[in-house]
């Protein structure tokens, strides 16, 4: 076996539970899919006896009508997670630089070990990314996230654009960017060295499905297509994932509650004299001095991520995702009873 798997540590799923929870530790979309999305994925189920069109052509043309962008510039993938692995796997050889801004998703870490890449972790409090730090920085590939999991805030044009004159190659990962509306494609059809990866996981709330994409120069879109798994993503899914495009207005719809819901999270939280960031993803970062605050929640039934001592993150923080309003309210009324009994 390779050594460099001796201190590669696992990816960190999250929890699961079977029984009847408010689950709200997944950054996933609290709703129901579409009508049209659930017939869609049925329908499909009548040709799963064929494999799926191994060049995903249908998966593309939708992808591209909904975004404007040329279809030979989309590569897809099972979820943005294959995308984060391929994307590695076609630049990087060892020992290459890699510059992945802590904290953040930890996926990234993963497989740039993997590639025996020479991995920079610079930290930034609250990942606000400073300019300076960019000049001179000589990276093969550097990963951004924006919005940023677990801190929830976007990263800057500007830095953007420093970043992608001082490294040969910049990710931005823009699984959450639909609760942002900051996107930014326009700058990667505008320069071939930036890498957009994108994910039907939590906008189009179809994590169990595993659906992802990513834009990029023609050149890299067709490697990635080169190197992925043949049949990656399955016929029920492929049709899921153009018939969510094709009700874009229920998942906008759904947006905007998950927006409502964050902002007056974000206010409630606050009052309750948590230190919360502000997000424009969908889910809330706060600090807690409470140790045993998310076993308190998860005896209740509320399972949120707890996240200690992460790269770049001192202390304890738990990461909220924003659930649907009757869940959010029960979690708010379980801190008031955590904050009542621990003040006591
Ligand atoms: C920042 C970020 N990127 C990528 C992913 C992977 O998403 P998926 O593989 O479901 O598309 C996640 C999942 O939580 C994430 O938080």
């Amino acid at each position: 076996m390779r050594e460099i798997l001796k201190i590669i540590k696992p990816y960190d799923a999250g929890i699961f539970s079977e029984g009847e929870v408010i689950k709200l530790s997944s950054n996933e979309n609290p709703y129901e899919p579409s009508e049209e999305v659930k017939r869609a994925y049925l329908n499909a189920l009548t040709k799963i006896n064929r494999y799926p069109d191994a060049g995903y052509p249908k998966l593309k043309k939708a992808i591209s009508d909904y975004l404007c962008v040329e279809q030979d510039r989309i590569s897809v993938g099972c979820g943005s997670s294959e995308l984060i692995s391929r994307v590695f796997d076609v630049l990087i050889d060892d020992l290459d630089r890699v510059v992945v801004p802590m904290p953040s998703y930890s996926l990234y870490l993963l497989y740039a070990f993997l590639r025996d890449a020479s991995v920079l972790t610079p930290i930034f409090k609250n990942y606000e990314l400073d300019e300076g730090f960019f000049d001179d920085l000589n990276a093969k590939l550097t990963v951004v996230c924006s919005p940023n999991n677990p801190t929830g805030n976007t990263v800057k044009r500007k830095i953007l654009e420093k970043i992608a004159e001082n490294s040969e190659y910049l990710v931005i990962d823009e699984a959450y960017v639909e609760f942002s509306d900051e996107s930014h494609i326009d700058f990667a059809l505008e320069l071939d060295n930036v890498i957009i990866l994108r994910s039907f996981s939590k906008f189009f709330g179809l994590a169990g499905l595993r659906v992802g994409y990513a834009i990029s120069s023609k050149e890299i879109a067709s490697a990635i297509e080169k190197i992925r798994l043949p049949f990656a993503i399955s016929v029920p899914a492929v049709e899921a994932a153009i018939s969510a495009i094709r009700s874009i207005e229920y998942y906008e719809d759904l947006k905007k509650k998950i927006i409502a819901e964050r902002e007056r999270m974000f206010v409630e939280l606050k009052k309750m004299g948590f230190e919360v960031l502000p997000s424009k993803a969908n889910f809330l970062l706060t600090k807690t001095a409470g140790r045993d605050i998310a076993d308190y929640l998860a005896k209740r039934g509320i399972l949120v991520r707890k996240l200690e001592n992460l790269l770049g993150l001192e202390g304890l923080y738990l990461r909220i995702t924003i659930g649907k309003k009757d869940e959010n309210d029960t979690l708010l009324a379980t801190l008031r009873s955590y904050c009542c009994e621990s003040a006591t």
